[in-house]
């Protein structure tokens, strides 16, 4: 070999081995991926975190993201789709990167732009802590007109009013942005949801009909073919379809002036749906991906997988593991034994999530469909969506995220420690319809969520399931942010449904959900 190629390798090999070293380490300033970049994305690559590395895999094979308009800033404030759906946050956008794009654009990036991505357009936008949300718990402004509007424009009639009780980012109290503003607007803070694997989220094969499974309502349509939509879409159901969800997000978060033609539409359309992205190595148990492996992990497995599939059983699986993981033998080496045990933490943890019953108790649109309440189940018996861990149609719940009196998190934010950071309202339903089966007529929500767009009593504080995968790029967790890490949504789930899980059984559920 050449003395200069001898060099080159030997370099390879030490760069090989620092990121190695800072596997564990995400690099969240160097993964950033700014809008107009230009760069390619390749057909499958990885990007670290804390528990090891995303797979991003693109279908359609590597594209040039040059003029391809998820990636350009196409509307007036400088942000792409990409600023917030980041390829190393599995799509979606972590609080790690946030904090980062903060410290390096001394708080200027478009990301923090005041329509959304500060508490309230109205605050000094300089200010750290007017975008305290957003650095803290990863939350964008979601602003939506009260009373609802259906999507024909028409003023829906609430069953409730709604009135605001705590207000610390001044937004629904204000002149201008507020629920008594002359355009009437609520505003409610939210994680962005993972652009990737949307063909499950999309698919609406299973439990879609004229009329909901959980409410009976009749079923939106797809305002372009006429065919039924599974609503999937949003913590609340909002959009229909992923152009008419395109539409909005162009007109809204990219602040652009008006909706963007068909065939950049298209484009955007297109490329979500040939993106999957899934935990690809885990920091202890390796390659997760590896031939002969556990057939759900990885990104190839779930560009593989079939949608509409009801995995709560065991003839499907909501994630299918297989045994390989089950046992693994020892064979004295001690970074081999290392490994061995991390993947058997991991088959039990899945085992915690598919059969570890506990006892569902007042959950709005499950305890009310007809399963009994409370009922002994498991966590699959919501998340029972094959390869993702969504529900299969009309997937919005309440489990007490948002609503009181279960959404009691102490406040995380260094700048609220007396007054919690997030809006609290009181909802007061009429007398006419039924009053809610578990809350009564006074609602006490952060976030009423689906209610929002239906009106409906009983949807208040209900939240569309998201999909499972990725969480390892993404925390933090639940629509509002309220869990930091994958150990405080499994410690939400003990509380709230008394599940009373051994720390063994914890630290398996947490590990399991970073595989995905
Ligand atoms: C400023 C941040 C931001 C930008 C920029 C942004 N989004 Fe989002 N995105 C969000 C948030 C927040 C949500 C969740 C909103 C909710 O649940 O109400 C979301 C949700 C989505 C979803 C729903 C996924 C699911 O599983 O429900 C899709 C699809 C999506 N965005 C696509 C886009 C596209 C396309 C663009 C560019 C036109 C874009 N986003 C730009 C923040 C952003
Ligand atoms: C009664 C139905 C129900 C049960 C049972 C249930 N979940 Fe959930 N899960 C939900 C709902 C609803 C959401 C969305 C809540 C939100 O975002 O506020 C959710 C969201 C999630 C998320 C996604 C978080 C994110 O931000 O992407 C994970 C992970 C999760 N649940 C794990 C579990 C685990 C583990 C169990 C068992 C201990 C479980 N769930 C049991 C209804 C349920």
């Amino acid at each position: 070999m050449p003395r200069s190629a001898a060099r080159l390798a030997s370099a390879a090999a030490a760069l090989a081995v620092a990121s190695a070293v800072f596997a564990e380490r995400p690099n969240a300033v160097a993964q950033w991926w700014a809008p107009g970049d230009g760069r390619t994305l390749p057909a499958t690559t990885s990007f670290t975190n804390e528990h090891g590395r995303t797979g991003i895999l693109n279908t359609g094979g590597a594209i040039d993201t040059h003029g391809q308009p998820f990636f350009e800033p196409i509307g007036t404030n400088g942000r792409a789709c990409v600023t917030c759906h980041q390829p190393a946050d599995a799509m979606s956008l972590s609080v790690d990167s946030v904090r980062a794009r903060w410290d390096a654009s001394g708080g200027k990036d478009p990301l923090f732009a005041s329509i959304d991505g500060a508490n309230c357009p109205h605050l000094p936008q300089a200010e750290r802590a007017s975008h305290s949300l957003l650095l803290d718990r990863g939350l964008l402004r979601v602003f939506l007109p009260w009373p609802p509007r259906a999507r024909d424009g028409s003023v829906v009639a609430p069953e409730f009013t709604l009135e605001v009780v705590r207000d610390p980012t001044g937004c629904n109290t204000h002149p201008v942005y507020g629920l008594k503003s002359a355009t009437p607007t609520v505003s409610v803070y939210r994680r962005p949801r993972p652009v990737a694997n949307l063909k499950y989220v999309t698919a609406a094969e299973f439990g879609v009909g004229p009329f909901n499974l959980k409410d009976s309502q009749p079923a939106p349509r797809d305002p372009a073919t006429g065919k039924l939509v599974n609503q999937n879409l949003m913590a609340d159901a909002r959009e229909p379809t992923l152009t008419t969800q395109a539409i909005s997000a162009a007109l809204t978060h990219l602040e652009m002036r008006k909706a963007p033609t068909a065939n950049v539409l298209e484009r955007i359309v297109g490329f979500e749906s040939q993106i999957y992205a899934a935990q690809s190595f885990d920091t202890g148990a390796g390659d997760l991906a590896e031939p002969g492996g556990p057939q759900a992990l990885g990104p190839a497995a779930l560009a593989a997988g079939r949608t509409s599939v009801l995995g709560n059983n065991t003839t499907a699986y909501v994630f299918p593991i297989g045994d390989v993981w089950r046992t693994v033998p020892r064979n004295g080496d001690a970074v081999h034994d290392a490994q061995a045990a991390a993947r058997e933490s991991i088959a039990r943890g899945h085992d915690v999530f598919f059969f570890r019953t506990f006892w569902i108790k007042d959950a709005m649109h499950i305890n009310t469909v007809g399963l009994g309440n409370p009922i002994k189940r498991t966590c699959s018996t919501c998340h029972g969506m094959h390869m993702t861990g969504m529900d299969t149609a009309n997937g919005w719940m309440d489990i007490g995220t948002t609503n009181l009196p279960w959404a009691t998190e102490k406040p995380l934010s260094p700048w609220a420690k007396e007054a919690p950071e997030m809006p609290l309202f009181k909802v007061t339903c009429d007398k006419a319809p039924a009053p809610h089966p578990f809350l009564g007529r006074v609602i006490y929500t952060q976030d009423p969520g689906r209610a929002l767009i239906t009106g409906r009593c009983n949807d208040v504080g209900t939240i569309v399931l998201q999909q499972f995968r990725g969480l390892a790029a993404r925390a933090p967790y639940f629509s509002n942010g309220s869990a930091r890490t994958l150990r405080e949504l499994v410690d939400f789930y003990d509380r709230r449904f008394n599940i009373q899980y051994s720390d063994a059984e914890k630290q398996d559920l947490v590990n399991f959900l970073s595989t995905l």
